[in-house]
């Protein structure tokens, strides 16, 4: 029988698509202030097509006060001017397809920017009124409203609620935040959201993107009633798990509205695509998401949430299998983003803090740069040796580890301020990153100017100085991504073989792979590694070291 998740069409490239996550602030910046922008990565776009990817993934680059780094966006339909213009939009567009790769946009419907006109008319009217409507406001507790309306807490620390100041003066509702003060909730229970946002996808697929990448696409619909937190919510919230069931993520109305989107991508074609941001745990419950007339694909988070243990990623990799196919999806692949610690660093951690708290050069247990990014390299091999599609976070073709001596003054993240700097958060993994060993900024920026600063040491990751050298990781992802469409990896079948504790192997068709985690060299006459060596992400001379993953032509 043919397998469900496997499908010829070119609408289904999806499926196998390798997809490249640009961070437009730290990507590359053509005009000098120090920020990213779009005429910057349609100038860079060649090197992308050089890496061998499918599609890019771009972060939102709309017009936004930029609090939360345009995840706080003032309008949906507009290019913030720290990026550029629409006119810039659609050049980005139009060469990504000459370059024959395909652009997905993010889109953030579960909040907006305080600073956008209907959040604002809404402050302006008064209390139950229909422009307060379209926002999550409610009256306070105690004698005179003066407690929030319930527990729940923002992803970001502190109270999820912030009191606004009424027309004449007095304090008034409170409105609701799961993220920062200045990410007001959005109400989906009203018509006019839904409306709003049918719109603003029809805006960008008339502008000609292949898809969205939909952030939280797990909390747009709240417990009716709002209810406070259980006590165990309450724990989970507090040490920023937001995997954990609450009331306000996860909730089965959500499903609703991504059919709903999933008719208006249809009438543009089958091959646009909707992707899931959706941190729900397990992994049967993210597969939802991805069921035939909802989104195409979630991030795998539990995989990336996995440490480096041979036993925790065999049954991650069998759990996502197994899931995903139930819903007639492939399963997707993930080890880095803009929100967690790059995995040249994580996976190098003997302890992994909770999502978003991010490291610093004081947390304890830190890897070497060179044993992190050694792991690093492996875990990308084994990662791009499994069937289905497969998610890359710029900079990690580079082998960047996560940038560990930010000063303070400099930090941005709202997590850092609204913990007062408990949490370092996750400006560490945003780093501009480096283009040419010997320019300024690494090439970033022309003018050297960088909005995060970048560690002196960067100059040896630029991808100058590992074009065309063997060996680079750079190379070492060039050579993978060619081989993984050549062999179809990424359609592959896919079977488990046995190996010793602490070893991973198994066969996606013609190929094995194989990733010694034991923390000792394996022989390279073992049986198991019997055929031509295609890729190595640790060069084998006699033994296959540890934290190593290798491709085999099987003999
Ligand atoms: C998830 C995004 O990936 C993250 O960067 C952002 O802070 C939150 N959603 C809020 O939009």
């Amino acid at each position: 029988m043919a397998r469900p998740d496997i499908s010829d069409s070119p609408d289904d490239w999806w499926r196998s698509a390798v997809i490249y996550q640009i961070y437009p602030r730290s990507f590359a910046d053509a005009d000098g202030d120090g920020v990213g922008d779009l005429a910057g990565i349609t100038s860079r776009l060649e090197a992308l097509a050089d890496l061998g990817v499918d599609a890019i993934w771009v972060s939102p680059f709309y017009r936004s006060p930029q609090k939360d780094a345009g995840y706080d966006v003032a309008d949906f339909c507009d290019v913030d001017p720290v990026f550029g213009t629409l006119d810039d939009a659609d050049a980005l567009i139009a060469r990504t397809h000459e370059l024959g790769m395909r652009i997905v946009v993010d889109i953030v419907p579960n909040h907006s920017s305080d600073q956008h006109a209907w959040f604002q008319a809404a402050l302006a009217a008064p209390p139950h009124s229909a422009a307060r409507a379209r926002y999550i406001f409610r009256d306070g507790r105690g004698d005179s409203g003066e407690l929030p309306p319930n527990t729940w807490q923002s992803v970001f620390g502190g109270p999820a609620w912030t009191r606004v100041i009424e027309a004449d003066g007095t304090p008034g509702q409170w409105y609701l935040h799961l993220f920062d003060s200045t990410q007001p909730d959005l109400d989906w229970t009203q018509e006019q959201v839904r409306e709003d946002f049918d719109a603003i996808l029809r805006f960008w697929l008339d502008r000609g993107v292949d898809g969205f990448r939909v952030d939280v696409a797990h909390g747009l619909v709240k417990e009716e009633g709002l209810p406070d937190y259980t006590d165990e919510q309450l724990i989970a919230a507090s040490i920023g798990d937001t995997t954990a069931p609450s009331p306000h993520f996860g909730q089965e109305g959500v499903h609703e509205i991504w059919r709903r989107w999933r008719a208006v991508l249809e009438r543009y074609g089958a091959d646009r695509i909707l992707v899931a941001e959706a941190w729900v745990e397990p992994l049967t419950r993210m597969a939802l998401w991805a069921r035939r007339d909802e989104m195409h694909q979630a991030f795998n988070f539990g995989y990336l949430m996995t440490p480096w243990d041979s036993g925790a990623l065999r049954a991650v990799i069998d759990a996502s299998l197994d899931a995903f196919s139930r819903v007639g999806a492939p399963s997707t692949w993930v080890l880095s983003n803009h929100d967690v610690v790059r995995h040249a660093t994580r996976l190098g951690l003997a302890d992994v803090p909770p999502l978003g708290h991010g490291v610093g050069r004081d947390t304890p247990g830190l890897p070497e740069t060179e044993h992190g990014v050694r792991r690093g390299r492996a875990a990308t091999l084994l990662m791009l040796g499994l069937p289905g599609g497969a998610y890359l976070y710029q900079g990690e073709e580079l082998g960047l580890p996560e940038a560990l001596d930010i000063p303070a003054q400099a930090r941005q993240d709202p997590a850092w301020f609204r913990t007062g700097g408990e949490r370092y958060g996750r400006d560490g993994c945003r780093v501009p990153i480096p283009w040419e060993a010997q320019a300024p900024g690494f090439g970033f920026s022309p003018t050297g100017a960088s909005w995060l600063p970048q560690p002196d040491a960067w100059g040896r990751f630029a991808r100058d100085a590992q074009r065309g050298v063997p060996g680079s990781t750079l190379e070492m992802y060039r050579s993978a991504l060619a081989l993984r469409a050549d062999l179809a990896l990424g359609t592959g079948d896919f079977a488990w073989v046995d190996a010793p504790p602490g070893v991973i192997a198994f066969d996606n068709g013609a190929t094995r792979i194989v990733t010694n985690m034991t923390g000792e060299p394996v022989t390279l006459q073992d049986p198991l590694l019997a055929g031509e060596v295609l890729l190595a992400s640790t060069p084998l001379e006699g033994s296959f070291e540890p934290d190593s993953t290798v491709w085999i032509r099987r003999a």
